[in-house]
């Protein structure tokens, strides 16, 4: 970085290239990552890092080394997400874990994930799901753009190559488990949920949050039962959950139009459950895992509503978060709009602010065995 604050020299390297780099200490690109100020990236962690969908397409050992390597590299050098952080991104079990100790802080409902094992009830619960016997959804960790997600509605033909492609990665994790060698990384989990019907009549909406506070709001809704597309707009006003149960009690589905959330945004009761539960998510997520959290500088909360059975009236819950490079920030959309610029304005200041100050925490830990 320059001295002048509005000017970064900015180098983009493939994955590959990083990945070549953090191998090989000798070499003249570790050099220069050593003497870079911030290191934006890594492996995809949210996702599935482990397959053979996508990259890196590399041994446990060697991918350990490579995280043990941006874990070196950001003693010196401010790394965005915390190489710890990476290791916990798509962990959903724990993420639900806290979030639920969050409602519990805020004196609001909590909705009840279990984990499921051992293979023969994932199984099962697959079939139940498929057959129409179950209204739950089975998800796994380390999974993005739902491509491990399994809800009521979905057939055999719908979910198979799907279920085929997951049961591939088992097999990948039962060799990784049998190799002592492998054991650095948590094995993803399946989980059990109640089917959120809302989730899937109205959708999502995907709250960037950057430097703590909202920049944009992109209302989601799945278009396909396999949930591999979806509607994508821009959202500017909430309707507030009494007017979302009166809209319910009309029939209307459709509670988050546009002229709906125009409605009402008189009380700021979204902004005030959505700030609420990031702030003190950080403060749980940086007691847990000892270093300050890069929720702070960028965080994606996925909020649904579902309706609550004893009062008949509507809740937020998030249903995911993601954060950093591994998120859509849904570009396209803000471009649009002419939001982009100030987006990517106020992302590089919070940047800046981190890197100037060393805002995260050195650490040296490797990741505890499972
Ligand atoms: N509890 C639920 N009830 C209904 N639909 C769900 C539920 N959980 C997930 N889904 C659907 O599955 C999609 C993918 O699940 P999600 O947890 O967001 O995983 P990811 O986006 O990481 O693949 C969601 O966008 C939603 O449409
Ligand atoms: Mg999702």
């Amino acid at each position: 970085m320059l001295d002048d604050e509005k000017i970064w020299e900015v180098r983009v390297w493939t994955w590959k290239s990083f990945w070549d780099a953090t191998l090989d200490r000798a070499s003249s690109r570790y050099q220069l990552l050593d003497r870079a100020d911030l290191i934006m990236g890594s492996v995809h962690w949210t996702g599935d890092f482990m397959g053979a969908s996508r990259p890196p397409h590399a041994e446990p050992l060697t991918l350990y080394r490579h995280w043990l390597a941006v874990c070196r590299l950001s003693s010196s050098v401010t790394v965005w997400p915390d190489p710890q952080e990476h290791l916990i991104a798509g962990a959903k079990g724990s993420l639900y874990a806290s979030l639920n100790k969050v409602s519990r802080a805020l004196g609001l409902d909590t909705i009840s994930t279990m984990l499921v094992t051992p293979k023969a009830t994932i199984q099962q619960v697959y079939s139940d799901i498929i057959e129409g016997r179950a209204s739950v959804v089975l998800k796994r960790e380390y999974s993005a753009g739902a491509l491990h997600a399994f809800i009521p509605g979905q057939t055999e033909e719908d979910a198979s190559e799907r279920w085929r492609h997951a049961q591939e990665l088992e097999r990948l994790w039962d060799a990784i488990d049998e190799d002592e060698e492998g054991l650095h990384f948590n094995r993803p989990r399946w989980l059990v949920q109640p089917y959120i019907r809302e989730l899937q009549g109205y959708g999502e909406l995907r709250v960037h949050c950057v430097g703590g506070i909202v920049s944009h709001v992109i209302h989601s809704i799945p278009t396909d039962i396999t949930l591999v597309s979806s509607d994508v707009n821009i959202a500017t006003y909430f309707g507030n959950l009494d007017k979302i149960s009166s809209k319910a009690r009309e029939g209307i589905t459709t509670i988050w139009d546009q002229s709906l959330m125009e409605l009402g945004n008189e009380t700021g009761e979204f902004q005030a459950y959505v700030l609420n539960t990031l702030a003190k998510l950080i403060i749980h997520e940086e007691h847990v895992y000892g270093v300050t959290s890069g929720l702070r500088l960028f965080a994606r909360l996925d909020v649904g509503v579902y309706k609550d059975k004893r009062s008949g009236k509507f809740r937020y819950w998030v249903n995911e978060i993601t954060r950093s490079h591994a998120s859509s920030m849904f570009e396209t959309t803000i471009a649009n709009h002419g939001i982009f610029d100030v987006f990517w304005t106020t992302l590089t200041q919070c940047l800046q602010i981190a890197t100037m100050h060393k805002l995260f925490q050195k650490k040296h830990l490797p990741h505890p065995k499972v």
